[in-house]
C-alpha cells in the first residue's frame, strides 16, 4: 500500500460511517456534536448528510474554512478537558445528541485517552438510539450504555471507524 492509500482509507470509512448514521437517524430529531473539528472537513459533510440540523463542534483551534465556518455559537473553542468542566455545556446538551463524531486522533499517545474521556464526560447527552462514530476505537464503560455496531459490508475499510449505538 502507498501512502496515499493509508491516507485515504481512514477517510473513506469515516465518510460511510457517517453517511449510515444519516440513513439510520433520517429525521430523528436531535443535535449533532463533533468533536475534533480540524479544518472542518466533516464538519461540512454533517451539513450535507443533516441539512437544517444544529451541528455544534469542539476543537482546541479556530481554523475554520472562510465558507464552511459554523456560527460563533456552533464551534466552541478550548481544550476539550475545560470546555467539558463547564455545567452550562452540559445543561445545553444533555439527553439532546443523535449523533456524535469524534474525530480527535493526532497520531500521538493522547490518541489512547482522549476519545474515552469524552465518552465520560458526554454520555449523559445521548437520545436514546443514538450513533457515536469514532476514529478511534472505544473501550466502552457500560455507564454509557453503548454497544458496537459490525458496519462491514456497509462500510468500506470498516476497520478504520468505529461506530456504536445507544440501544432504543
Ligand atoms: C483529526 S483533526 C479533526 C479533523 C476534522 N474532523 C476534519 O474533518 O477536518 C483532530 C482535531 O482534534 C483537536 N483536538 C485533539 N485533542 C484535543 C483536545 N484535547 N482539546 C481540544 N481539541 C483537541 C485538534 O486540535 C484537531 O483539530
Amino acid at each position: 500500500l502507498s501512502r496515499l492509500d493509508f491516507h485515504i482509507r481512514p477517510k473513506i470509512a469515516q465518510r460511510d460511517s457517517l453517511d449510515l448514521a444519516a440513513a439510520w437517524l433520517g429525521e430523528t430529531p436531535g443535535v449533532i456534536v463533533e468533536f475534533g473539528f480540524g479544518a472542518g472537513r466533516s464538519y461540512s459533510h454533517l451539513l450535507a448528510r443533516f441539512p437544517g440540523r444544529d451541528v455544534v463542534c469542539f476543537d482546541r483551534a479556530d481554523k475554520a474554512h472562510v465558507l464552511f465556518r459554523p456560527p460563533t455559537d456552533r464551534l466552541i473553542v478550548g481544550e476539550f478537558a475545560g470546555v467539558l468542566d463547564d455545567p452550562a455545556i452540559h445543561a445545553r446538551f444533555t439527553g439532546r445528541v443523535v449523533l456524535l463524531h469524534v474525530d480527535v486522533g493526532s497520531g500521538g499517545p493522547e490518541d489512547e485517552v482522549v476519545p474515552e474521556f469524552i465518552l465520560s464526560r458526554v454520555h449523559p447527552w445521548l437520545r436514546p438510539r443514538a450513533v457515536v462514530v469514532s476514529d478511534q476505537h472505544l473501550t466502552l464503560d457500560p455507564a454509557w450504555d453503548l454497544v458496537p455496531v459490525d458496519t462491514s459490508g456497509r462500510v468500506a475499510y470498516a476497520e478504520l471507524f468505529h461506530v456504536y449505538r445507544r440501544p432504543g
